[in-house]
């Protein structure tokens, strides 16, 4: 089941995190503000009552025409069965993103799953994607993390349903 997440998730989303490297580790209280103030733009896959897969995502205030992926956590037990490619679908039809033209993530050079994700997102979008240095090396991580490529998605469809279908 695909659903919004509620605050009684945190615990267990920092747990998720914590089991798909390479992504940040985020604060138990970062993930708490995810599940409650950002819980329209996130969601949740559940199996047998437990999470397997989740997204954060937001709508950058200064570019309200974005929906930007923040991470996508795929439990290493539910891969390559097309949940995050779904949970990515099912956001589009959020009633908190309409007039989303593009998706916005940013990956680094490596992370050739993160890739796949987002071109086989666009493709199936008739969407183009654009790839240009977001966060740099040296210049933004200090040299402790590498370069992360902004990825940019547009346009998206926008004959969507808004229908929150994936509520429970
Ligand atoms: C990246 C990740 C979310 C993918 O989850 P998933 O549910 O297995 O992905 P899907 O099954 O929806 O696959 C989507 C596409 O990516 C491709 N893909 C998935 N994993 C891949 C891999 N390891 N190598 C190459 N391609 C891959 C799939 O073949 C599919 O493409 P297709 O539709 O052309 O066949 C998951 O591997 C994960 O949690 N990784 C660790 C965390 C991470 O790196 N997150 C992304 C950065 S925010």
């Amino acid at each position: 089941m695909l659903r919004r997440p509620v605050p009684g998730d945190g615990p267990r989303i920092t747990r998720l995190i914590a089991e798909c490297p390479p992504l940040d580790r985020n604060s138990a209280y970062c993930n708490l503000l995810q599940c409650s103030d950002f819980a329209g733009t996130c969601i949740v896959a559940e199996r047998d009552g437990e999470p397997v897969g989740w997204i954060s995502a937001y709508r950058p205030p200064a570019r309200l025409e974005q929906l930007f992926i923040w991470q996508v956590a795929v439990s290493p037990q539910a891969r390559g069965i097309g949940l995050a490619g779904r949970m990515l679908a099912s956001l589009l039809d959020r009633p908190e993103v309409p007039g989303a033209t593009e998706m916005v993530t940013t990956i680094t050079h490596d992370n050739a799953a993160s890739w796949a994700l987002f071109e086989a997102f666009a493709r199936r979008h008739g969407a183009k994607i654009e790839r240009a240095p977001r966060f740099e090396r040296d210049a933004h991580f200090g040299g402790a993390h590498e370069t992360e490529w902004q990825a940019r998605i547009a346009p998206l469809p926008q004959s969507r349903s808004n229908t929150g279908a994936d509520l429970p």
